[in-house]
């Protein structure tokens, strides 16, 4: 199930990006490096960080059929940096234009129940679950489980939003009212509702991002450790501190997801280590990742070059990491220590162009090198 390889683009070539955020606008940076433009595409586009650095930005609906023509028409081939971009738009855009990664990977990326359906049936781990819809439903799950879970929403949830915990004594019943009424307001064809999955005491968070061409060449990053603060990734530590074993696992079974999906483009695949150095996947997004930041300035290619290299045809470029690195999210007011992080000799910080430092909101990151151990 290869694709046909892609068109070699050339540079000079324009590439489409569905969304407008941080993610949209270090890929259009890492483009201008290699001589592409980037025409951004999204309902929010409107001096969005993504808008302020490409060449053109389409401000309109997922469902304007009309403007999604035109902006396939412009550019010479599309790809994302928001996986819940519904699938019934890409599936338009592709009657212009190619569009990686494609709807069958969005299908399987934007629901919890299609995800772990797809990973398990690889015969990769994962945390136990039960499909949830209603607080009887989410009640039958955890006498099953066990008493420890988290109920997610199968849809649209990021930085922890649309979970909660149960725990022993907890009502199912206040549970599922938190997480609210399930959202099926597109038409991406997945399933409403909820998740109930087990909790996992891990003893560490790791994020592998692998990249594969449309000749189906693929290069992974090592294993990084993820440490999260209310949700919200705060900390990724490159490369993670686990046993060599542990990380060879999680770099095979990400390699695998991603040839699985025949993804063209970029992959995070995020796991749990078990104590005993096993691992279990927790959830996956087909694009460039904050726990990839780091490859920016300690890898010969950062995760941003590789997406544009897969979806322009181009060869992949080296994933060789030449420095140790850690990354820092900077959340809301965490910006507003720019100055102090500017005059830190070798502080490599990013700064994404929002206005508006709201709590909870990433607003930039700083990556710090180290020796390679
Ligand atoms: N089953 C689980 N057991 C233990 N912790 C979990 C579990 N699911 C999620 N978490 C914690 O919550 C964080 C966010 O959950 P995740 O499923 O990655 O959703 P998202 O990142 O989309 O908000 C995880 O990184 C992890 O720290
Ligand atoms: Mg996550």
């Amino acid at each position: 199930m290869t694709n046909a390889p892609l068109p070699r683009l050339a540079p000079g070539a324009t590439i489409g990006m569905l969304g407008a955020g941080q993610l949209g606008r270090m890929t259009a940076l890492a483009a201008a490096q290699l001589g592409y433009k980037t025409h951004v595409y999204a309902p929010d586009a409107a001096g969005s960080p993504a808008a302020q650095v490409c060449a053109a930005a389409t401000v309109a609906g997922w469902d304007d059929l009309d403007a999604l023509e035109r902006f396939a028409r412009s550019v010479d081939t599309v790809t994302l940096e928001w996986e819940n971009v519904p699938v019934a738009t890409v599936e338009h855009l592709r009657r212009f234009t190619t569009v990686n990664p494609g709807p069958n990977v969005l299908s399987v990326a934007q629901d919890r129940i299609n995800e772990k359906s797809f990973v398990n049936a690889l015969g990769i781990a994962t945390a136990p679950w039960r499909p949830a819809a209603s607080a009887d439903d989410v009640a039958r799950a955890v006498a099953e489980i066990g008493p420890r879970c988290v109920l997610k929403s199968t849809r649209m949830g990021y930085d922890g939003k649309g979970q909660a915990r149960i725990g022993a004594g907890s009502d199912p019943a206040e549970a599922w009212a938190t997480i609210g009424a399930p959202a099926s307001d597109d038409a991406g064809g997945g399933t409403a509702g909820g998740i109930v999955e087990g909790f996992v005491t891990f003893a560490c968070e790791v994020s592998v991002i692998v990249v594969r061409g449309g000749d189906g060449a693929m290069a992974a990053y090592p294993a990084v450790e993820n440490r999260h603060k209310d949700g919200i990734l705060d900390v990724t530590v490159a490369p993670a501190k686990i046993a060599p074993e542990t990380a060879t696992e999680a770099e095979r079974v990400a390699r695998r997801i991603a040839e699985a999906l025949d993804l063209v483009g970029v992959l995070a695949v995020e796991l749990f280590v078990t104590p005993e150095g096993g691992v279990l996947v927790n959830e996956m997004a087909p694009r460039p990742h904050n726990s990839g930041h780091w490859t920016m300035d300690a890898c010969a290619s950062s995760q941003f070059e590789q997406l544009v290299r897969a979806v322009c045809g181009l060869p992949l470029g080296s994933v060789e990491r030449v420095a140790d690195a850690e990354m820092v999210n900077l959340i809301g007011d965490d910006a507003a220590r720019w100055p102090e992080l500017m005059a830190e000799p070798g502080a490599r910080l990013h700064l994404y162009g929002k206005a508006e430092a709201r709590p909870g909101r990433k607003m930039g990151h700083v990556t710090r090198l180290f020796p390679r151990g």
